[in-house]
């Protein structure tokens, strides 16, 4: 079944039982500063599980877009189901109806709507803890359920109580969350129905497609959890995943939510998606990545350093170092956008984004290209690097990673994937936390660098310091007149004081050098030429011969000093 048909299917059987739709909301959380992405269904739900009316009533229904980005971004096209963005098909009681309804709704949704083969389907419950005792009553209700389907379902074969890690859900850990214990759906994806495996063991092969959270609880400041007034059911069902096994498909980038996009790398690449893992995975990333970028941008993001524009950046930049695997070596994004469009539950669900087509392009076509350019210059770099690198020592990996920062602009992140696709043995968590460390001492030094010189030096605009920095500027010249053009200046440092200036010469000056000097640096300053300054880019005042401190790092644009003579 088409994904929109899983979705509209979905809504109409809540709708019977009396769910009214909720909207689905934009990816950044509004008013809720302590998450950085809606990462559920729940989002806009929390006051109303929590004990507030909610206007449209008891039962709810939503689709919702959602992220899992640090989460699951190592995953992609590693697995064969984690995506970035997904959409969780959500069905809600707030305090009105429970496990029994909720639980003969889902398995008769996925069996009798969908078509889900039941003798492939399996349960987790709550095995118990302090909190909160084991589940027995899911499991008396699951058991009528599969034999509803002429399935004999024992605990431990069919039905399995798993502990808190993983049949308990929240969604945060802040005091107030709220949460509760939970029943999974697996499908089972290998050859037979399964039978005599457990899902836990067996990942790979079973997938989780509907989690039903029994929301009782919230968080204490000391960490427990408090009953609520009220219990909540919160469905969550992941609608690429559904689509998956719905489409009989091996993995769930092959499934119509991304494959759109997929098709339109085979065309620009003229490889097959199914060519080696190498490729499989690349095409994975970007058509992931293509998709959750775009939501982002339609929900108003922009790529930045910070929050979800980092999210966004990150996105971006991966799909860039991907697209290189794949020899595809410009506008990968901008080129992508029509295809993320095409994709039907996306046009279903957002008929705006193609009316944006051109904006959002812009949005990747400027990060993109920003990005190409360092990556272009650090990547060859840093590949001869990881290639020559005789011993494996990861204190000296992030000394190189953060040296290749300082100078290429090289981002950590992707050296960590650089690394990541090396043979070599090295611990990439250590590689990052020896790098942070190294980040943070140096961002010290420079701050305090920094305190150092606004105390006595340009950002002290005294006429004394106007003074001296002028004064710097003759002192070159009259250098370079005496002693000839091969003096370059090394740095100066001013204070209110005193200048120092920094020039490198092969010899001690004499003494009659110095007066020349002196007397030329005097004799100008008397003739009280008219100073005045522009701003120019770098590169133009680069151009027009200005002398500028070998050293000295200067920013895009720089303070061009004029005067006639000098
Ligand atoms: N909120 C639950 C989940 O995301 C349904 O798994």
């Amino acid at each position: 079944m088409k994904s929109k048909q899983i979705l509209i299917k979905f809504l109409g059987y809540y709708k019977k039982r009396g769910h009214k739709l909720i909207p689905n909301v934009s990816l950044v959380p509004e008013n809720d500063s302590t998450l950085l992405y809606v990462n559920s269904g729940m989002f806009p739900l929390v006051p109303y599980l929590s004990g507030e009316t909610h206007p449209l009533g008891k039962r709810l229904m939503n689709v919702q877009r959602a992220l899992r980005f640090f989460e699951d971004i190592d995953n992609i096209g590693i697995t064969n189901r984690h995506t970035t963005a997904f959409h969780m098909l959500g069905n809600w009681s707030i305090g009105e109806y429970f496990k029994k309804e909720q639980l003969n709704w889902v398995y008769e949704f996925y069996i009798e709507i969908i078509g889900l083969d039941p003798s492939r389907m399996y349960a987790s419950v709550f095995a118990g803890d302090e909190y909160s005792p084991k589940d027995t009553e899911s499991i008396d209700l699951l058991k009528k359920i599969f034999s509803k389907y002429g399935i004999e379902a024992k605990e431990n074969e069919r039905i399995f109580p798993y502990g808190r890690e993983d049949n308990w859900w929240q969604r945060g850990d802040a005091p107030g969350e709220l949460g509760g214990p939970d029943s999974e759906v697996f499908y089972y994806l290998g050859e037979g129905t399964g039978i005599g495996l457990n899902p836990a063991e067996h990942q790979d092969e079973f997938l989780e497609i509907g989690n039903s959270v029994f929301m009782q609880y919230r968080r204490t400041n000391d960490g427990g959890w408090n009953e609520l007034p009220q219990k909540n059911v919160d469905f969550g069902g992941g609608l690429e995943r559904i689509a998956l096994i719905s489409q009989r498909k091996k993995d769930i980038f092959q499934t119509d939510n991304f494959w759109p996009i997929i098709q339109k790398l085979e065309k620009l690449t003229g490889v097959s998606y199914n060519k080696d893992g190498k490729t499989k995975k690349a095409m994975s990333i970007i058509a992931d990545h293509m998709r959750a970028s775009t939501l982002l941008v339609m929900d108003g993001v922009i790529p930045s350093n910070k929050d979800q524009g980092y999210l966004l950046r990150r996105l971006i930049r991966r799909m860039v170092r991907a697209g290189k695997t794949l020899q595809l070596n410009e506008n990968i994004s901008v080129n992508l956008v029509s295809s993320v469009i095409e994709i039907e539950v996306l046009n279903y669900l957002y008929p705006e984004l193609k009316n944006n087509i051109s904006q959002i392009q812009q949005v990747f076509s400027d990060e993109e290209d920003k990005f190409r350019t360092t990556f272009e210059k650090g990547s060859n770099v840093v590949h001869k690097y990881l290639t020559n690198l005789q011993t494996v020592n990861e204190n000296q990996v992030a000394e190189s990673a953060f040296s290749f920062y300082e100078s290429l602009g090289y981002p950590l992140e992707i050296f960590l994937e650089d690394i990541k696709d090396t043979n070599l043995n090295l611990d990439v968590i250590k590689v990052e936390s020896i790098y942070n460390v190294l980040f943070k001492q140096h961002r010290d030094l420079s701050r305090k660098g920094a305190e150092q010189k606004f105390k006595g030096g340009l950002a002290d605009h005294s006429d004394q310091v106007i003074k001296y920095h002028t004064a710097t500027h003759l002192l070159d010249m009259a250098l370079r007149n005496i002693l000839g053009n091969h003096v370059t200046q090394q740095g100066s440092n001013i204070s209110k004081d005193r200048l120092r200036f920094d020039f490198s010469h092969q010899n001690k000056l004499t003494s009659d050098e110095i007066t020349k000097i002196e007397s030329l640096v005097n004799e100008t300053i008397k003739t009280d030429l008219p100073v005045n300054f522009i701003l120019l880019p770098m590169d133009e005042a680069e151009k027009s011969g200005a002398l500028h401190f070998f050293k000295e790092k200067y920013g895009d644009i720089v303070k061009f000093i004029i005067s006639e003579k000098v």
